[in-house]
């Protein structure tokens, strides 16, 4: 099947690469000239594991190429998949001004019957304007139809979401198009391309009997599907962190409070991981624009801002037991571990670091901080701090450090090593990811989220 995808950021072109991968030619279109002079010499702009093998790979077989004309994508394809951005606007909903620009493009260029396929994530009712746009502007009046199909895709794990989802979402009442979305996503509903988790590559095999569901509704159902999932999502994790709250109160435990929940299957353990709270680029806009959307169509979801108010409260606690355990701020040497807003990303958006870092800063401490991946990005939007090039550059003469990104690599520092180059010993781990019992015996002054506190006096 001959694709097109217009808009090559993290949703494009991860969609537009395991697209070719799965054997499909496709053009991946961005107005952004450094990006696709980028891509076309193999370099790929943001760090997702997995781009660095395929893009190449599909690009040496001719099956990926890149572009900033819409007009080469829409000529060279039957279906063409919208990934522009919809950042949010002051308000809340998404900024939409991009999809309409796309679809009036890709109507001019039109000359044949074309699937345009809604990609990015947007309000209910979107997909009913991109088809009003497209019959307006349908200059050589061709056959058209307009599908959404939602991304479900995380960053840092968006090649594996991509290759083995838990479902495949297409909205669009139109036959024909909803019979060539299948064609499109045959090899992956069939399992012959696979991701293999333990290896970390993706794999070709046989058709698998047991399918991926492919799930045909209507687009305005579509649409809702994919901001009442995030939302849902965004509340569980907003859930177990006011129950963290109450577990620091009643002096209990949320890892094992979350175990006991979460075995139960109507609950489900994932998303259950008490922390700073969520960011990124998809949760914190969609519950707002959810919340927005609802609100606009006569209902009041009060529900999602209350999911919001806990995750924004939820640094600021984390911000607090920094204070609490350093007494006074003011010209302490606080360490950062971790600025992406979660691991394997390099990804700054809405990152729980930012308001962190930001408070910590109004209150006179000085802060140096490490990040595997995200320092580049970082610097750019937090200039007034210190960068390290490893934890233990970090430690050193640190009064505090401060977890906020769950990297694996933290999880195996030599906590002994840190404890002696640093100032005071006190960790304040805003994810977990040590054993209580094991920093007592260390001797560190420990505060996590909703366990007990360590104090070694
Ligand atoms: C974005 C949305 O934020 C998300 O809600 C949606 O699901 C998919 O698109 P993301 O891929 O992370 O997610 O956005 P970003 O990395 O900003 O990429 C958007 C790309 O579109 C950029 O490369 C930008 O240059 C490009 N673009 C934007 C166009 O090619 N044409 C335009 O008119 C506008
Ligand atoms: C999310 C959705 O998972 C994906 O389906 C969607 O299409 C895009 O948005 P992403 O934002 O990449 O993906 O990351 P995700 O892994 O979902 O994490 C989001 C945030 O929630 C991170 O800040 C993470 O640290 C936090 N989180 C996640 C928790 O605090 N606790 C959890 O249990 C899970």
């Amino acid at each position: 099947m001959r694709i097109s995808i217009v808009g090559t950021g993290y949703v494009g072109l991860v969609t537009g690469t395991c697209l070719a991968e799965i054997g499909h030619n496709v053009i991946c279109v961005d107005i952004d000239e450094e990006k696709i002079r980028m891509l076309k010499n193999n370099q790929i702009p943001i760090y997702e594991p997995g781009l660095e093998i395929l893009v190449p790979k599909n690009s040496k077989e001719g099956r990926l190429h890149f572009t900033t004309e819409i007009k080469e994508g829409v000529e060279n394809s039957d279906v063409i998949f919208i990934a522009v951005g919809t950042p949010p606007k002051e308000t809340g909903e998404a900024d939409l001004s991009y999809i309409e620009a796309v679809s009036r493009e890709i109507a001019y260029n039109m000359r044949s019957y074309k699937v345009v396929v809604e990609k990015s994530t947007v309000p209910v009712k979107t997909g009913e304007w991109v088809k009003r746009t497209i019959k307006y502007n349908n200059k050589h009046n061709v056959d058209f139809d307009v599908v959404s199909n939602p991304e479900f895709l995380r960053e840092g794990s968006a090649v594996m979401d991509f290759m083995n989802p838990d479902r495949i979402v297409v909205g669009v009442r139109s036959e024909r198009a909803a019979n060539i979305m299948k064609e499109v996503y045959q090899p992956i509903i069939d399992r012959i391309y696979y991701y293999d988790v333990k290896e970390k590559v993706v794999k070709k095999g046989e058709p698998s009997e047991n399918k991926i569901p492919f799930l045909i509704t209507d687009i305005n159902s579509a649409e809702l599907i994919k901001h009442a999932s995030n939302s849902f999502l965004a509340l569980k994790i907003s859930y177990i962190n006011a129950v963290a709250n109450i577990c620091e109160l009643a002096n209990a435990n949320v890892e094992e409070v979350a175990l006991g929940m979460g075995l139960d299957k109507r609950i489900g353990k994932e998303f259950l991981k008490a922390g700073v709270g969520f960011g990124g680029s998809c949760f914190p806009k969609d519950v707002i624009a959810f919340y927005e959307i609802s609100r606009e169509l006569g209902y009041d979801f009060k529900i999602l801002k209350e999911v919001l108010n806990i995750n924004k409260k939820q640094r600021e606690i984390f911000v607090r037991k920094i204070q609490k355990a350093l007494w006074i701020v003011k010209d302490k040497l606080i360490g950062i571990l971790g600025l992406s807003f979660k691991p394997n990303t390099d990804d700054m958006r809405e990152a729980p670091s930012i308001d962190i870092i930001k408070m910590l800063l109004k209150e006179g401490a000085k802060i140096k901080a490490y990040d595997p991946e995200a320092m580049k990005k970082a610097r750019k939007i937090l200039p007034d701090i210190t960068y390290c090039s490893n934890p233990y550059e970090v430690a050193e003469n640190a009064d505090t450090l401060a977890i906020i990104t769950d990297w694996a690599e933290f999880k195996e520092l030599d906590l002994k090593k840190i404890k002696s180059l640093m100032n005071y010993p006190i960790i304040v781990d805003g994810r977990n990811i040590y054993d209580p019992e094991v920093m007592a015996k260390l001797g560190f002054e420990y505060i996590s989220v909703g366990r007990k506190s360590i104090k070694p006096f």
